[in-house]
């Protein structure tokens, strides 16, 4: 009989250590907290709620999502394209069950998503597979996609909005980016971690002055 072929787990990515992932949560938290009384996103709230008046509680609104990291490579148990490939990668073996740090550099706001930006170093990249940061983004904004550095799409997922998946997060990310480097911000304040933009519908990004960094071990999931 053939050996069995070891499994491929949902995804691959770095996950927060249990403590790293308390600390961020509540500073992230503190963030949706103060973002929905600010007078310039109470002006666009009906890009939330559906109607100009009503008011939203953004820690009500977004869903936390089980264990906090950032994906590198999602392999939907083998069925992803490239799946095997990726998991057979030496640099794969060699960083599985390692420790990271991994560097947060911005949060952003959608009425779908809540998201971390994640910078990736140079040696962080050699585990970000090739073409992943255009996977499934729609083809109108493919060419804007491919004018970004790679790497552009990390994230962690901190919370989606009801019925929403979090692939959405880096999609909207890359939206975000790709009207930045557009030139298309419009309103900014000044906030305690940052600059805040408004990116029209409904899309906020916060640049952080300090980077959040946050120890994580590279690994696998499988539901
Ligand atoms: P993300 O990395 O943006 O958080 P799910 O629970 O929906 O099956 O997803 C499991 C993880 O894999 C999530 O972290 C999710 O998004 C990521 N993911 C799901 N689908 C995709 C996809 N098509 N491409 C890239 N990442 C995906």
């Amino acid at each position: 009989t053939k050996p069995k072929e070891p499994e491929l787990p949902l995804f691959f990515g770095w996950f927060l250590l249990p403590e790293e992932e308390e600390r961020i949560k509540c500073a992230t938290m503190d963030f949706l907290k103060t973002l929905d009384t600010l007078e310039a996103f109470k002006e666009h709230i009906s890009e939330f709620t559906g109607e100009a008046e009503k008011e939203v509680d953004l820690e009500q609104y977004f869903q936390n999502p089980l264990r906090l990291h950032c994906t590198t490579k999602f392999c939907d148990y083998g069925k992803a394209e490239g799946a095997k490939e990726y998991a057979e990668l030496q640099v794969v073996k060699e960083s599985f069950a390692k420790s990271d740090e991994l560097s947060v550099t911005a949060l952003i706001v959608t009425p779908r998503i809540f998201g971390a930006r994640v910078a990736l170093t140079e040696t962080q990249m050699k585990l970000w597979p090739e073409g992943a940061d255009k996977e499934g983004v729609a083809p109108a904004l493919l060419p804007n996609v491919e004018a970004l550095p790679a790497g552009s799409r990390a994230h962690v997922t901190l919370g989606c909005s009801a019925g929403v998946e979090a692939v959405q997060t880096g999609l909207d990310l890359l939206e975000i980016l790709a009207l930045q480097k557009e030139g298309k911000e419009g309103t900014q304040v000044e906030m305690d971690l940052g600059t805040l933009s408004y990116l029209s519908e409904g899309r906020w990004f916060l640049a952080l002055r300090e980077p959040i960094t946050a120890d994580t071990t590279f690994s696998s999931f499988s539901d």
